[in-house]
């Protein structure tokens, strides 16, 4: 797909020295900075979404806002809402109502589903949330991001992880820009998942990335990515 169609994807991870995102127990881990945390806050706030992986929302609890007055002015003064719509994709869609986003108002909650979700899912979660569901087993992406930018005017979509769903979205080479960690610490061990998951296969082409910039605070590093993927043959 063009990217004429769809909006610029630039997702942001943090991962240890040894390449892993989490632990495998895939528990919330606070293995960075401060000033990573403001990174990653100001990467959502270029967002015109902010998107995440059910899996990520669920066990990271996030509600996605923008706590700093100053980034969401600055938002205000590029057009831009003061908050990001917010995102979330999941396949069998059982997400709990109960999670803080849905305890919050400050923008639009955006679920991609698929008719999987149960109904008791579907009636609690269409109180707090516009629900898309398809017909299909799993979201399509591709489609997810043209209804984006077609249906709720996203130009940039902030894509906060996790591994899964990054991986999807690089399968299709529809990940633009690459914000990434590398955070002062080794954690070792396979089953703890890298950018990409810990499943054992191959990517269907390795991505290049181009380095666009980086900066070094304290013991971590900010690099930026920028993703190029091979063009299509003409036949
Ligand atoms: N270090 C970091 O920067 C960072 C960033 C993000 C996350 N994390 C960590 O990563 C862990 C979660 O990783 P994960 O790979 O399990 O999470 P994930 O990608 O957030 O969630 C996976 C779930 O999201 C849904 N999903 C993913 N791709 C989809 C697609 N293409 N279409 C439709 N639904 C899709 C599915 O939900 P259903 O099962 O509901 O169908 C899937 O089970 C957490 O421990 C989190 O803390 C770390």
């Amino acid at each position: 797909m063009t990217r004429a169609r769809r909006p610029f994807v630039a997702a942001t991870f943090a991962m240890t020295v040894d390449g892993k995102i989490t632990t495998r127990a895939f528990s919330p881990v606070d293995f960075t900075s401060r000033e990573d945390k403001r990174h990653l806050l100001r990467q959502r706030s270029l967002g015109d979404a902010v998107l995440i992986g059910r899996s990520t929302l669920t066990r990271d609890n996030v509600r996605l806002g923008l706590p700093d007055p100053a980034m969401r002015a600055e938002r205000e003064a590029r057009g831009q809402a003061a908050y990001p719509l917010r995102v979330i994709v999941s396949n069998e869609g059982r997400i709990d109502p109960a999670l803080n986003i849905f305890q919050t108002d400050f923008s639009r909650i955006v679920i991609f589903s698929t008719t999987r979700m149960p109904r008791k899912f579907q009636v609690a979660l269409r109180e707090k949330a516009t629900l898309r569901l398809s017909e299909t087993r799993t979201v399509d992406l591709p489609r997810m991001l043209q209804q984006l930018r077609s249906e709720y005017g996203v130009r940039r979509v902030a894509c906060e992880g996790g591994a899964e769903l990054f991986r999807g979205l690089l399968e299709l080479q529809l990940v633009d820009q690459l914000n990434l960690t590398i955070a002062p610490y080794v954690f070792g061990g396979k089953g703890a998942p890298t950018l990409t998951g810990r499943g054992s296969t191959f990517l269907p082409a390795s991505v290049h990335c181009s380095l666009g910039g980086m900066r070094v605070v304290g013991d971590e590093c900010f690099a930026e990515y920028r993703l190029k993927y091979p063009r299509p043959k003409k036949s």
